[in-house]
This record gives structure tokens, sequence and C-alpha cells, in this order.
């Protein structure tokens, strides 16, 4: 590839929203790569937000990275530095960039923030570095800092296929945001930062005996939720979610060591949730490498379940997001 001329490195900023899987992604058969072990579906969330510049510099001898005004040099600088090393590789270039970013959602309320920073990211620094990638490349080029923020670069609702190599990896649109009005409800739980990080649980799947039998059914999980999407079908959309949501639960429970993101807590709103579906409520929950719960509801019953959730004792809050676009620059 021809080596991008210094004269067409520029600043590029992207903006990108975090998502919610419906169809989980945990474990990895390549830790390195990031392929994961089965392909999942999420919805981009709204409101949520990561905005990153990158302005690669001639004059730096290393890059730099700031996150929220306060300037890194730990895991978080080594990880955007790794990144960053794969995007001059591929636009052949030598020169180091400073990062600037901030999300809008507090660090610690629990919402993966991996995915909407390692999204932007991809997609400032490929602009910064005149890489001029279609979205399929961009998806997978961000799967290499965060897997699930391969999902956040497409709009609205989005799939990601597992692949045997880097290029087959990617994510796209099944259906765009306004197709489907749903809401989700992020009940947050706990504010503290999460004991293992999703990086290690990854690679802790293989070692649950429930992990052979997740990889198996996840492929009709993707077909039923896909479907369930395309058909605005709550009913089947909730079933094949909670189904899957427990199911990696389960499998993290069951590794060793064991993973317990849950709390009492969380598991009684779980209960909770069911039993308001049982009663005529379009809403069903999902839950992340952490105790917050996502509730996510058709808009027409979204209010009352956000009412209902806020009276919970130990509710500290709760996010109120919708479908939104991926990643675009600003
Ligand atoms: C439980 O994408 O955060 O939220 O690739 O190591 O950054 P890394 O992992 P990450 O894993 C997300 C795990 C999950 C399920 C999901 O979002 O699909």
């Amino acid at each position: 590839m021809a080596k991008s001329h210094p004269a067409n490195l520029k600043p590029a900023t992207a903006l990108a929203h975090p998502n919610i899987a419906f169809i989980k992604y945990w474990g990895n058969r390549d830790d390195a790569l990031r392929l994961p072990l089965t392909g999942s579906i999420s919805m981009n969330l709204s409101g949520l937000e990561t905005i990153t510049t990158v302005v690669p510099d001639r004059r730096l001898k290393a890059d730099r990275l700031t996150l929220g005004g306060v300037s890194q040099t730990g895991a978080a600088f080594e990880r955007v530095s790794r990144f960053l090393d794969q995007v001059r590789r591929l636009a052949n270039s030598v020169v180091f960039a400073r990062v600037t970013s901030a999300n809008n959602f507090p660090a610690g309320a629990g919402i993966a923030s991996s995915a909407s920073a390692f999204a932007a990211l991809a997609l400032a620094a490929s602009k910064a570095y005149a890489l001029d990638l279609p979205e399929a490349s961009l998806s997978s080029l961000a799967r290499l800092g965060s897997g699930s923020a391969s999902r956040s670069i497409p709009d609205g609702f989005v799939e990601w296929k597992p692949g045997e190599t880097h290029a087959e990896s990617y994510a796209w649109s099944i259906a765009p945001p306004e197709h489907w009005e749903l809401v989700d409800l992020i009940v947050i739980l706990d504010q503290t930062h999460k004991i293992t990080g999703s990086s290690d649980g990854h690679k802790l799947a293989h070692t649950s005996p429930l992990n052979a039998e997740r990889i198996a059914a996840v492929p009709g999980r993707l077909d039923v939720c896909r479907q369930a999407i395309l058909q605005c079908d709550f009913q089947a959309l909730a079933e094949v979610t909670e189904a899957d949501s427990e199911h990696m639960h389960a499998v993290m429970r069951t590794s060793t060591p064991s993973l317990i993101y849950q709390t009492k807590l969380t598991l009684d709103i779980l209960a909770q949730i069911k039993s308001w579906r049982d009663q005529g409520c379009a809403v069903c929950a999902t839950v992340d490498a952490g105790p917050n719960v996502h509730v996510i509801a058709e808009k027409k019953d979204g209010q009352k379940a956000l009412s209902r959730l806020r009276q919970i004792e130990g509710v500290l809050d709760v996010l109120v997001s919708a479908p939104s676009p991926g990643a675009r620059l600003i």
C-alpha cells in the first residue's frame, strides 16, 4: 500500500455510541485478533456518546492520550497506542498522534465504554491517517481495539459475524434506528469499576463446561433475534434476549475462576421484569459484565417501566436510551 503522504495527515474528530447486545459476545477463538467464538446482535444507544479527536504530529516522539481531560500513561494508554500502531501499519506511516477523548456518561455507570471509545477512535484515526475505509473494514479495525466496538460502527440494529479471518469478522446494520421504537432503560445499581474486565473475562469462557453448549445454541438464537427485529416481534426478542443473557452469565459463573457479576438486586430486578411481562407489559432484561440491568421495552411501555424501576430500593439511577445511528465524523 502507498505510504500516506505526511501532507495528507490531518486532525479528525468522530462520535460513537455504546451498544447493548441482545445476543452476546463472550469468548474469543483468537484473543489477539478478537475473533469471537460466536456472532452477536446489538442496538446502538442514543444519548450516550464518546467524542474523540486524533491529531497526527510529526514532532511527537510517542503517542499522547487524554481521557476526560486527564493525561493517561498506564494500561489505557498502551491499549490506544497499540491500536494506533495498527492504523499506522495500514497507512504505512510512522507519525505519532495526540488523542483526546471524552464520554458524556460517567465511567462508573457500568456502561461498557470500550465499544464507543474504539469505534470513535477507529473512525477518527482512519481519517486522520488518510485511510478511506469502507464500513466493513472500519468495523473490523474497531474490533481490534474492543470486540463490541465493531458493532458501534454501523447504524441502528447491528449484527457482527464471527468470521475466520480479520477481514471476515465485521458488523453490519440489519435495520436502521427508526425501524423499531424501543427504549433501553439502563438501571444503575453500582457505580464502582468491575473486578474482572471483559478482556480478561473472555479468556475464561473456554474453562466453563457450559461454553460449548452456548456456542452451539447461538447460531439459532441469532436467526430468531434477527427475525424478531425485522418483524418487530417483541415477545420473540424478549425470550431470546433473556435466554442468551442467562446463558452467558451461567458460563461466567461456571468458569474457573468463577465470574459473578450479578448481585442479589440484579436477580431481583430480573424476576420483576419477567412478572411485568407476564402482566402484559412489553419489557425484557439483559445484563453485561457488571451488575446493572438493561431493561429493553417498547416505547409505549417505557414510561410505566421507568417509573416502576425508579421506585425500587437500591436503584441509584435509570438512564433512558433509544436506537441510534453508528459512528460518524463531526
Ligand atoms: C458482556 O467488547 O468489552 O458486554 O473485546 O475485550 O473489549 P473486549 O470486550 P468487550 O466485551 C463485551 C462483552 C459483553 C457482551 C457484549 O457486549 O456482547
